[in-house]
Formats: C-alpha cells, sequence, structure tokens
C-alpha cells in the first residue's frame, strides 16, 4: 500500500499553498514547455540502477520526478514531500501503480522531521521558490542525507531579461544564480550543466554532488 501520511504540518496558509491551488490545474499541462532538464538530472544520477536506495525528493509537485524514480531504481524506497494538497492530490493519484515503493508526505520541509538518512535527495524546480529560506532548507537537506549521498539539484539559473526576472518573481521564482553560488561549496561536485532555454531568454542549470564526510 503507499504510504501516504496524511497532513502532518498545517501549510494550508502557506503562499505557496495558495499560488498552486489553482497552478496545480494547469501544472502537468504547461510545466512540460519550460521546467527543462528533469528527465535529464535522473538520467544522469550516478547511481548503479540495481541498488536498494532510499530517496527522498522535496517538492515532489504532482510525482513526475517520483515516477522516473521509481523506473530508474525498481528496488528504491522513494518518498516524496510537498506543501501544496492540490499537487498532492495529483501525485497520488498518478503513483498509485507504484504502491509500497513509493510514498508521499504533505509537509513543508524544515518543519518536518526526518529519521531516516537518505541516499539521494532530488530538488527540482523547488529552491528558487523557497525565498527566504533556501539556503537554511539546502542545510537542512543536507542534515537528512547520509555521509557519501546524492544531493541532485535542477532549477532556473537566471535570466538576462529584466522583465522576464520581474514576470518570475511574481510566480515566486528568484532566477539571479543564487544557488549555484552555495551548491559546490555545501557539496563535492560531480556534475554541473548550465544551458539556455529560448535562445537564452533564460538558463537552468543541474547539479549533482556529494555530501563530504
Ligand atoms: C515548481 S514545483 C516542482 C514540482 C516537481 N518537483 C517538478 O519538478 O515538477 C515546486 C513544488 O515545491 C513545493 N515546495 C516548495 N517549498 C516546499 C517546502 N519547503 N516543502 C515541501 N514542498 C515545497 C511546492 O508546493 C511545489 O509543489
Amino acid at each position: 500500500m503507499t504510504r501516504n501520511i496524511a497532513p502532518i504540518n498545517n501549510t494550508e496558509n502557506h503562499p505557496l499553498s495558495k499560488y498552486y491551488q489553482f497552478q496545480s490545474r494547469i501544472y502537468d499541462m504547461t510545466r512540460w514547455s519550460f521546467l527543462f532538464g528533469r528527465r535529464q538530472l535522473i538520467r544522469t544520477l550516478p547511481i548503479p540502477k540495481k541498488k536498494s536506495i532510499s530517496i527522498l525528493e522535496i517538492g515532489c509537485g504532482t510525482g513526475k520526478n517520483l515516477i522516473q524514480l521509481a523506473k530508474k531504481y525498481p528496488h528504491a524506497e522513494i518518498t516524496g514531500i510537498d506543501l501544496s494538497e492540490e499537487m498532492l492530490q495529483i501525485c497520488r493519484k498518478k503513483i498509485t501503480p507504484y504502491q509500497g515503493r513509493i510514498s508521499t508526505i504533505k509537509g513543508a520541509f524544515g518543519e518536518v522531521t526526518f529519521r531516516e538518512n537518505f541516499d539521494l535527495i532530488v530538488f527540482s524546480y523547488c529552491l528558487t521558490m523557497v525565498n527566504p529560506g533556501w539556503d537554511r532548507l539546502i542545510d537542512q537537506a543536507k542534515s537528512t542525507l547520509k555521509t557519501g549521498g546524492v544531493m541532485a539539484v535542477v532549477d532556473f539559473h537566471d535570466t538576462a531579461v529584466s522583465g522576464f526576472e520581474h514576470h518570475m518573481a511574481g510566480h515566486h521564482v528568484r532566477m539571479d544564480g543564487h544557488l549555484l553560488n552555495v551548491l559546490p561549496k555545501k557539496f563535492r561536485q560531480h556534475e554541473q550543466q548550465i544551458a539556455k532555454a529560448y535562445f537564452g531568454a533564460w538558463r537552468w542549470f543541474m547539479f549533482i554532488g556529494y555530501k563530504k564526510p
């Protein structure tokens, strides 16, 4: 049975929870066209497919990555946490075929305490939306990761178009390269890529690193 741990903290008044009350309805229809690099991140993960690992995706949204992770790692135990009930409702339907392997938790990471030490933590287009608090979230994720475990991040990087930066700020997204200033300092880098979207309208990045001993 899929282990959905139903509301363990109250997130209804969180600004992102309110934002996704509507956005969840159009999320899967629209995000394929601008949240680039998600499949590539999972393809690039340096952990062998046959390993029995525990994986946490923080801000799992509607579950696209959870399913890709379950396909790549058939022996993995996968947990997704998200603060938006509306996003999780869509996610729970999608992960039904993976009952027992993928579980979801409703809550804001940082307020929810995890006993488990994970082998892999994924942040996919989550950290640029955590303003303020993205740096604290990285530190909290790091403390939840096993030593030698993998931190994998894909997200917006920056834009030279100030109107676009302003537009994205209206969608809670910060796009000024701040994450790549910090991630390589906190983790031993395995992979880093920065790529242009729509001929340079913005850039997105992928970072994979190991937790140092
Ligand atoms: C842009 S969506 C990305 C969803 C998914 N990772 C993907 O790649 O499609 C960002 C998600 O992060 C969630 N989120 C943001 N901050 C969070 C936090 N502190 N704890 C849990 N979820 C969070 C939001 O509710 C939202 O569903």
